[in-house]
């Protein structure tokens, strides 16, 4: 099993060590959006490969600071999910969280089984979507 280590800073990852990501997205971002995204969120967690130096797991947050935050992105590659990297995201990002009021997701129910031991709760959530906008450029 591959050795990951974690980190909350983009600001040494390159795109080249970013693939595979957004698994199903007809218009995914590229690798360069990919890193602008995790460099402007105000919080990131990275699972990072050290043999590859690949990175296999991000999750980001966004937040005003004061009460609320929320995780728009969570994503471990297939060739590294079920050794225990999305809960240990999530985990660290709750733990990077943990002085504001409220923490807010949306997911699909199948997964809700996921979040529930991480101390999360299932809510009711509403969205918008721009798909002409999916790949950020
Ligand atoms: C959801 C996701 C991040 C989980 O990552 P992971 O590293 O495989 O998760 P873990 O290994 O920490 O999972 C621990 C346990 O959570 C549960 N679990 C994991 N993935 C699950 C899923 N997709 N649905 C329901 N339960 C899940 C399982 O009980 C799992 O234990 P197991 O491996 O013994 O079956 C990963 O499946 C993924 O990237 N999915 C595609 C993107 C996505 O759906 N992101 C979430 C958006 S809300």
């Amino acid at each position: 099993m591959a050795v990951i280590e974690y980190q909350h800073s983009a600001e040494d990852i390159t795109p080249a060590q970013l693939n595979g990501f957004f698994v199903g997205w007809p218009n995914p971002p590229t690798p360069d959006v990919h890193l602008r995204l995790l460099r402007n969120s105000d919080a990131v967690m990275l699972a990072v490969d050290t043999e590859t130096r690949q990175v296999v797991g991000f999750i980001t947050a966004i937040t005003d600071g004061v009460l609320a935050a929320y995780i728009p992105f969570l994503e471990v590659l297939p060739a590294y999910q079920h050794q225990g990297i999305g809960q240990t995201l999530v985990r660290r990002m709750l733990e990077r969280l943990q002085d504001l009021y409220m923490i807010d997701l949306l997911c699909d129910t199948d997964i809700q089984s996921f979040y529930e031991p991480l101390g999360m709760y299932r809510a009711v959530g509403m969205c918008a979507r721009n798909f002409a906008r999916q790949s950020g450029q």
